[in-house]
């Protein structure tokens, strides 16, 4: 899927489903670091029309998931707890090129996205085929779509603008570091946990 190197083991939504409220807040923080990091972009390569143009519609789109979960947590009487620390996200950070030239930096933020938009994929699809509450199960499996076409347009920018870097080789990198780290993770009731 999406040319990950390894699949969550269905059992991780097991736990993700025994701590709704848990899931559920470090969901809405990922949103809103999703749209945080589309700011970002936005903000350090305006002078791409086009990916200011789009980034912007995911960045609002984020946060309209951002919304969404928050109301879900409202619903059913929970409290949206303080932002959870990513650590699988801080390990791709730490991958991340940023000494190399600005168009180096420049495409591997856009991979970096990209690969925390495919991961984020594959677990609400995760989530969406095994948890019984059903409403969550269709939430997830539209967030899924969602998530799938972000990944799309953060890959297909890296293609774009690339200069100097070569982004298929980037990306299989990208991939192969990610299959190795996520070994580790799929134990807590944390998206990226
Ligand atoms: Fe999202
Ligand atoms: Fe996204």
């Amino acid at each position: 899927m999406l040319g990950l190197k390894l699949l969550t083991d269905p059992r991780w939504a097991n736990i993700a489903e025994s701590n709704l409220e848990e899931i559920l807040t470090d969901h809405a923080w990922c949103e809103q670091k999703a749209a945080t990091n589309a700011i970002s972009l936005i903000t350090y390569n305006s002078e791409h029309e086009d990916l200011v143009h789009e980034l912007t519609a995911i960045a609002i789109e984020e946060m309209q998931h951002f919304q969404m979960v928050i109301e879900i947590i409202r619903e059913r009487g929970y409290t949206l707890g303080r932002e959870r620390k990513d650590d699988y996200v801080g390990q791709l950070m730490k991958f991340s090129k940023k000494d190399g030239s600005r168009n180096m930096a420049f495409i591997d933020r856009l991979l970096f996205a990209a690969m925390i938009e495919a991961r984020s994929c594959e677990r609400f699809r995760v989530l969406s085929q095994n948890i019984k509450d059903q409403d969550l199960a269709r939430f997830y499996h539209d967030l899924m779509v969602s998530e799938a076409n972000h990944y799309t347009t953060f890959l297909n920018f890296a293609r774009k603008y690339s200069t100097d870097v070569d982004v298929d080789k980037r990306w299989k990198e990208w991939l192969t570091f990610e299959g190795e780290l996520i070994q580790s993770y799929g134990n807590k009731e944390l998206i990226h946990g």
